[in-house]
């Protein structure tokens, strides 16, 4: 069997989806269910035998190797994170104490739960840390897309703690030999994203009538992938990566904000039109940047392309309506994460932003 950590999230969830949907290997998923974990996202999974949920914290050492001790996991993909920028800059010290302290202690557990085995069991395990591009920092308009190679220069309090965990795998693997894999991926969209993050919040601000904030001038780029790629791309690395190598995952797919939100709103258009016969577009509205906004991420995935013959199966114009129609066959998800602590993250982010 495989452990998850995270697998109640946004990709994790996906993850365990797709991971059934293929395999009848078990899935042991540990995920402590903040805000950002949902049990709703694993509802086809009730009473599946091939899937045991485990509501605990990476961070606690006890519950840690109990699971290991327990299930005997030939590998481990951690997906644990709080993983919002905005969020980390109103209060970094949820990232400091999950994506460092918590990566820390899940190291530590699984250190001794590797120096223990034997043969076959010991050589094939692997530690799969799942990381973001943000840690390489922002790209000038005609750099080159990030590379393995990149120096690491994160700006933001939570693309710093991602960099320390990366570093502290990294550290694993040179000092104990701790037979670690790094993924690097740029950012994903689709079914189950929480809608903090733009794609998701565009499409359900713009269906209950509200602005779509968009930050500073609108022209800051990101690299999409569809989560489903993403995952298809971690179960090749945990295949046949080689061990103590990274691996950066993309699309090859850079695109201003502006113009991700004006795509949402032409497919908003022609699937769920407004009443009143106008645009959604008409909704859009600028306000205050982001803090230390990153202006631009790009990732070449040649060495996973190359060495690991792995390619993303969606275009953007494919995932993108995907996504669109999965948040429109979806809206009682979409009414259920709406709790009174995400209209609360709502107007925290938004109310001081000017328009
Ligand atoms: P998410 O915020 O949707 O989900 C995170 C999950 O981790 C939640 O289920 C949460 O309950 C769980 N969790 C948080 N703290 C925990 C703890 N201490 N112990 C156990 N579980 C805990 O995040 P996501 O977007 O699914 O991201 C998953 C991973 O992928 C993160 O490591 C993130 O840095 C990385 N990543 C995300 C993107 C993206 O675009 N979303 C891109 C690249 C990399
Ligand atoms: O690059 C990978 C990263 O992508 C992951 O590591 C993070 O976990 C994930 O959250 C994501 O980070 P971003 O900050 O790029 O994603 P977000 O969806 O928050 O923002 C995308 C862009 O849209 C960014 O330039 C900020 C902008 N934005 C965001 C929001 C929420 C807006 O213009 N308005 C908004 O309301």
């Amino acid at each position: 069997m495989i452990l998850v950590t995270g697998g109640a999230g946004f990709i994790g969830a996906n993850f365990v989806l797709d991971w059934l949907a293929q395999s009848n290997e078990t899935v042991v998923n540990l995920d402590v269910l903040t805000y950002a974990g949902n049990r709703e996202n694993l509802a086809t999974l009730d009473g599946d035998p091939r899937h045991i949920f485990v509501q605990g914290d990476i961070g606690d050492s006890a519950v840690l190797a109990d699971l290991l001790t327990r299930h005997q996991p030939r590998a481990i993909i951690n997906f644990a994170a709080e993983s919002h920028v905005d969020r980390s800059i109103h209060g970094p010290e949820d990232f400091i104490q999950t994506n460092i302290v918590g990566t820390f202690r899940l190291l530590e557990a699984v250190r001794d739960y590797w120096g223990k085995l034997h043969g076959d069991a010991k050589q094939d395990f692997r530690f799969l840390h799942i990381s973001t591009d943000e840690v390489y920092g922002s790209l000038a308009k005609d750099e080159p897309a990030f590379t393995e190679n990149h120096r690491y220069q994160p700006n933001s309090p939570y693309s710093a703690s991602k960099a320390a965990s990366d570093h502290l795998v990294r550290a694993y693997h040179h000092t104990y030999g701790l037979p670690v894999l790094t993924t690097n991926c740029s950012n994903n969209y689709g079914p189950y994203h929480f809608p903090e993050k733009l794609i998701p919040l565009m499409i359900v601000n713009a269906l209950a009538g509200k602005p779509l904030p968009v930050y500073g001038d609108g022209r800051q780029i990101r690299d999409w992938l569809y989560v489903k790629d993403h995952c298809s791309a971690i179960r090749r690395v945990l295949e046949a990566g080689s061990v103590g190598e990274i691996y950066n995952i993309g699309g090859w797919n850079e695109k201003p904000n502006i113009d991700i939100v004006h795509t949402v709103c032409a497919l908003l258009d022609e699937l769920s039109a407004r009443l009143d016969g106008h645009s959604y577009r008409e909704q859009i509205v600028y306000v205050t940047d982001r803090p230390g906004h990153d202006r631009r991420y790009a990732i070449d995935a040649s060495k996973l392309e190359r060495e690991l013959g792995w390619k993303p199966a969606e275009t953007f114009d494919t995932g993108i309506r995907k996504t669109v129609q999965w948040y429109l066959q979806n809206q009682s998800w979409v009414a259920n994460v709406q709790s009174g602590a995400y209209r609360a993250w709502v107007e925290k982010n938004y109310s001081g932003r000017s328009a």
